[in-house]
């Protein structure tokens, strides 16, 4: 299975790096139909905090205010050995070991698009991270929903980010993660009301509550957590991300971690909810559901690609032998990976008893 989740993985880069190639193509379809997590939810509710946390290291731009101005598309790669690097598709042959550079040119990969101003751009940046310490996932950090425009951003910025947010998940595939802040009342919350919109019966959207340790004293999150103030299939994960203090004394991410699941399960009113809460067991439940959605997807997925082959070899052919030229190129690693997913689903199916029960 970690072999579909990295194929799936790397059949979304090869897609990517094809841009928008060729409208009739069967790969626009294909990159829609491929399996994603989204983050959303209102403006410093905490978001890229929690992608930090899932992802177990510092490399995102945070703080108060609209920070994040741009779709980041973020791409986990599990490799063995101890080397951790990362590598953004706008400069495919740099590669990163130092991630507070990555930091640095995120925030400057989004002025490039937007200057440095309070603009959004849909124009997403894409970043791999390998690492022997991640779970192969793909997950989207988008900008915070706002209520309203401020000094420098147009009045249509409101129904921007809207529409920007909803046309990432609004996709059947695309699994939600949707962050509230528990130091607000719930039934204010924005993420809450854009994915209950795609996502009616809550069946792809996980609640993540953040900052429980900023509640007014006398109050607590239980309701929340234990699903009784808003009702999702899946169970709510409570986090506790590192305060902007935490952020300006660079408090790193093994101690709030540690201090993240002593609070859990030191706090009486939380402690019976401990094994069930934090960003480490969020991130396990993810991979693992992202297992599950690609697993109940692969017929489909299997039928879309032996569709996109038959198009990439005629279009191959088009193009004549040998292939020169880059877009040849590219053509032909996408077909190598479908092919692959092909052979490997083939593996996948004779594993699988009748029943549906694997061998
Ligand atoms: P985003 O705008 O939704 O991406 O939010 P950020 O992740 O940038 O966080 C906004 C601010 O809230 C930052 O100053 C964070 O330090 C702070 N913050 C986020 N989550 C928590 C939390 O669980 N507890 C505390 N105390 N602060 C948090
Ligand atoms: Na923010
Ligand atoms: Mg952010």
């Amino acid at each position: 299975m970690e072999n579909l989740i990295s194929l799936v993985n790397k059949l979304q880069q090869a897609c990517t790096a094809l841009g928008d190639h060729g409208e009739e193509s069967a790969l626009p379809t294909l990159w829609d139909s491929l399996p994603s997590i989204a983050v959303v939810g209102g403006q410093s509710s905490g978001k890229s905090s929690v992608l930090e946390s899932v992802v177990g290291k510092d490399f995102l731009p945070r703080g108060s205010g609209i920070v994040t101005r741009r779709p980041l598309v973020l791409q986990l790669h599990r490799i063995d050995g101890d080397r951790e690097y990362a590598e953004f598709m706008h400069q495919p042959r740099k590669r990163y070991t130092d991630f507070a550079a990555v930091r640095k040119e995120i925030a400057d990969e989004t002025d490039r698009e937007t200057g440095r101003s309070k603009q959004i751009s849909p124009v997403p940046i894409h970043l791999s991270i390998y690492s022997p310490y991640v779970v192969n996932l793909t997950l989207i950090d988008l900008p915070g929903l706002t209520k309203v425009a401020v000094e420098g951003q147009p009045d249509s910025i409101v129904q921007d980010i809207e529409n920007m947010v909803r046309s990432y998940i609004e996709k059947p595939n695309c699994i939600i993660l949707a962050v509230s802040p528990a130091n607000q009342d719930l039934a204010t919350s924005d993420a809450i009301k854009i994915s209950r919109e795609v996502d009616p019966k809550g069946e792809r959207t996980f609640g993540v509550l953040t900052k429980i340790d900023l509640m007014d004293k006398g109050t607590d999150a239980v309701d929340i957590l234990e699903g009784r103030s808003y009702r999702l299939q899946h169970p709510w994960v409570g986090v506790v991300n590192r305060s902007q203090q935490d952020i300006n004394k660079n408090v790193d991410m093994i101690a709030a971690r540690r201090r993240e699941r002593e609070y859990f399960s030191s706090t009486p009113e939380y402690k019976h909810l401990a094994p069930r809460m934090g960003s480490e067991y969020l991130a396990k439940m993810l991979s693992k559901n992202l297992e599950q959605v690609i697993k109940s997807r692969i017929p489909g997925l299997q039928s879309l690609i032996t569709k996109t082959i038959a198009e990439l070899e005629t279009e191959l052919n088009r193009l004549g032998k040998p292939i020169a030229n880059d877009a040849g190129g590219k053509l032909y690693t996408i077909m190598e990976i479908c092919r692959m997913f092909d052979s490997i689903y083939k593996e996948h199916l004779d594993g699988v008893r009748p029943g549906g029960e694997k061998v």
